[in-house]
């Protein structure tokens, strides 16, 4: 895998055209994009399934939490996608459920969402989760191993302890990811690309600093070089 392919852009924005402007301006700047709740209704599906067509990798990140029958039904439609990646909470009956519903398919990988990156301990507790947050982690990791999903989402701070535990059994999605001197956002553990890399992570999500570019190409191409493996 090439840097480049290690690159995931998030297409967080209002409308199928904006994004498609986007990719277009990307070009082979990008070659992996993400696709969620933001253009899922209004013509998500459908981009995902031209990128698709067109030979780019999909990530849907759709963050599927239900009971274990709903889940699985609905990634047997997902499946008729041809993404790449899927996203589940990393609960042991969701995932169970998800790694039934793609069954033979095993172009769409399955990935266990740990803690979302926006949280930290003070968040946690205040949701009566009194668990420390790096055990945390680990403990969904499990289930997603357990399960026989392939990978998780999860911070560049708790890459290097899932990778010591499981090692390329899961490949590791890490999001939060933010160019020295880049605006943070809303992403609370946030690290550089190098830095997650580094740490462990085989896949690298980032929105906001590329999509918001003056120059999206630039910007992706710039984090690609920060990747070095
Ligand atoms: O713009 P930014 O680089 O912060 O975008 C990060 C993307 O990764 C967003 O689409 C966000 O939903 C997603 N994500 C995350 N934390 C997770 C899982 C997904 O930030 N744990």
């Amino acid at each position: 895998m090439t840097p480049i392919d290690r690159l995931i852009i998030a297409l967080d924005l209002p409308d199928t055209d904006k994004a498609q402007h986007i990719i277009d301006r990307i070009g082979e700047a990008g070659r992996f994009y993400k696709i969620g709740y933001q253009l899922m209704p209004v013509g998500g599906l459908d981009l995902a399934r031209r990128l698709s067509a067109q030979g780019k990798k999909v990530f849907l990140d759709f963050k599927f939490h239900d009971i274990g029958a709903t889940v699985e039904r609905g990634v047997v439609s997902v499946c008729k996608l041809g993404g790449d990646f899927l996203t589940v909470h990393a609960e042991p009956d969701v995932l169970k459920g998800a790694v039934a519903g793609r069954g033979d398919d095993k172009r769409l990988k399955i990935l266990g969402v740990t803690v979302l990156t926006s949280l930290d301990a003070a968040a946690l507790k205040k949701s009566g989760i009194d668990i420390d947050l790096p055990d945390l982690v680990l403990r969904r990791a499990e289930f997603a191993a357990e399960a026989g999903a392939d990978g998780v989402v999860a911070s560049a701070q708790e890459a290097a302890a899932i990778k010591a535990r499981f090692g390329d059994a899961l490949d590791i999605v890490t999001p939060g990811v933010r160019p020295a001197g880049a605006d943070a956002n809303d992403q609370k553990r946030i690290v550089t690309p190098a830095a997650a890399i580094q740490a462990g992570a085989d896949y690298l999500v980032v929105g906001r600093p590329i999509v918001s570019a003056d120059n999206p190409a630039a910007a992706a191409a710039a984090i690609s070089a920060e990747i070095t493996v």
